[in-house]
């Protein structure tokens, strides 16, 4: 360290499964620390930067930091979207990169995969509304959409109501619903899993837990699909009728002042004039530190829409490489071994 050296725990995507960071209970745990450390003014979260190289199809790439003050770390994730991936190549549409760096010296500390950090924060924000706003004994879950987003809302879903039995599932394609039940499966071995054949109808009604996660842009889930007592998680963008969360007991967001801005259905409502601030019931933080209730009836219709914040990324990702580090795992990485002037071979390497 004396002559500057700086060095960095590099941590694949198999390095993070082999260090147990497949965690869901440990991914809840971060998130809610993360959202009260927020609400507690502990976190530096400065605006995102996104570079859109298509508008039609919207792929981007973003840039998001944040910093734990109390944790004295800032992190980064470098987001890439690529909606179309999926149907030119097969291939996922989200990847990322998170980097932690320490704030005493400003070192890197960690360089490591942020697509499993990404999906499952998305999930551990649903099964954080889900444990407060589903009922307790949901038996029943409803899928439309069936990609990346929707597996690991599963998983999430199934660690907060262990009762949930039966899942439904419906894609674009009846092929993808096959592909979502087969990959799940194994997972979630005493679960029953219905392909609907593309029949949103079918997955969704009289279902307790309703999840859309898809990149449709259309209003695919009908109010009267939605049974008294059930939870709908919205993930995607546009996927619901206006009807579904005018019916709602309870409107629940991540973050209504960030949904508000963005292109969610209920965005466009309330861009439309169709929906208020005072119809918001909660943000899931207030919920989370008891300042609001979360269920308070069997029959209540509770909608949760979750825009994405990036500072819970890093609240995740600090945990996982925690936890790598505790079990020693990942690559130690030289970024420099001294300065650069204290390089005794620099001579052989400057060109003037
Ligand atoms: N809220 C958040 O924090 C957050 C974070 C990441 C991604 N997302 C969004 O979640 C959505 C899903 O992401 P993903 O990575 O799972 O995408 P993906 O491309 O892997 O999956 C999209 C799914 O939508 C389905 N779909 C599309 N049109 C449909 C239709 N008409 N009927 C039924 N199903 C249809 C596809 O069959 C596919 O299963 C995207 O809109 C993405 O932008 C939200």
């Amino acid at each position: 360290m004396k002559d500057g050296r700086i060095q960095f725990t590099y941590l694949s995507q198999s390095d993070l499964l082999e260090a147990g960071c497949f965690d869901i209970e440990m991914a809840l745990s971060a998130a809610e620390k993360g959202l009260i450390a927020y609400y507690k003014d502990e976190v530096l979260f400065p605006e995102k930067i996104v570079q859109i190289f298509n508008e039609e199809t919207q792929e981007r790439i973003n840039c998001l930091p944040a910093t734990f003050l109390k944790e004295k770390i800032c992190g980064v994730k470098w987001v890439s979207v690529f909606p179309m991936n999926p149907v030119k190549y097969g291939t996922q549409n989200l990847s990322a990169v998170i980097i932690l760096s320490e704030i005493e010296k400003g070192y890197p500390v960690a360089v490591m995969d942020g697509t499993l950090c990404s999906n499952i924060r998305v999930a551990a924000m649903g099964g954080l509304a889900a444990k407060h706003l589903a009922k307790k004994d949901s038996e029943v879950i409803g899928f439309i959409g069936a990609g990346e987003q929707a597996k690991m809302h599963l998983l999430a879903m199934k660690h907060v109501l262990p009762k949930l039995q039966e899942c439904r599932v419906c894609a674009k394609t009846a092929r993808e619903e096959e592909q979502f039940i087969e990959e799940m499966s194994p997972l979630i071995p005493k679960m029953k899993f219905v392909s609907t054949k593309t029949d949103g109808k079918k997955a969704m009604e009289g279902a307790d837990v309703l999840i859309t996660a898809t990149s449709a842009q259309a209003p695919l889930l009908k109010a009267e699909w939605m049974k008294p007592g059930s939870f709908y998680s919205h993930i995607g963008g546009w996927e619901d009728e206006y009807a579904v969360a005018k019916q709602c007991d309870k409107i629940v967001c991540d973050d209504w002042e960030t949904v508000k801005h963005r292109t969610q259905t209920i965005s466009r409502m309330y861009k439309e004039g169709l929906l208020k601030d005072e119809d918001i019931y909660a943000n899931i933080v207030d919920i989370v530190m008891g300042k609001k209730k979360g269920r308070e009836s069997d029959t209540e219709r509770i909608y949760f829409n979750a825009v994405g914040l990036s500072y819970v990324d890093i609240a995740i990702a600090m945990a996982m490489f925690n936890k790598a580090r505790a079990a020693d795992i990942g690559q130690k990485l030289d970024l420099q071994e001294r300065m650069i002037f204290k390089n005794p071979k620099l001579g052989q390497y400057v060109k003037l």
